[in-house]
């Protein structure tokens, strides 16, 4: 069974009540209980974590090195500032889907800078929580399962 590591970054553990006007109301939670749902009706295993430190979003893709299969990575703002990041994505060689709740072109200039696309498979940014699901099936369909 293929597994997918669901990695979220800083401040989206205050989704519901963050700027809900930019991302939505839906919480951390109800996206998690979401993917699950998701991925179950699709066979799929997923990890779910979130961290607002860089270090340990490194630590969670290496450990997902023979663990997982892909990597779906909402960084936050270290989208838009971390190579160590993006260097980490590259050294365990595990496909990555970038994805954002918002649609980061639509906004500031610098929100449409992003290291991690150079080293992604794709991105998926707009559709707020639904965006999750989206990458579930862009990744089923990228480690050739249906699409
Ligand atoms: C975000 C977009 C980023 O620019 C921002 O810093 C976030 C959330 C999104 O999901 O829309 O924290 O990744």
């Amino acid at each position: 069974m293929a597994s997918i590591l669901i990695l979220n970054g800083p401040n989206l553990n205050l989704l519901g009540t963050r700027q809900p006007e930019v991302y939505g109301t839906t919480t951390l939670a109800d996206i998690e209980a979401m993917c699950r749902a998701h991925a179950a009706a699709r066979g799929l295993e997923i990890g779910f974590l979130q961290s607002n430190h860089e270090g340990a979003l490194i630590d969670a893709i290496h450990a997902a090195r023979g663990c997982h299969d892909g990597i779906i990575l909402n960084a936050g703002a270290y989208t838009h500032s971390s190579v160590a990041l993006m260097d980490a994505i590259s050294a365990v060689a595990l496909p990555a889907i970038e994805l954002h709740l918002s649609n980061i072109h639509a906004r500031e200039s610098f929100r449409h800078v992003s290291h991690i696309a150079r080293v992604a498979v794709g991105v998926i940014c707009g559709f707020g929580a639904q965006g999750y699901l989206l990458a579930i099936d862009a990744m089923r369909g990228h480690l050739g399962g249906a699409g």
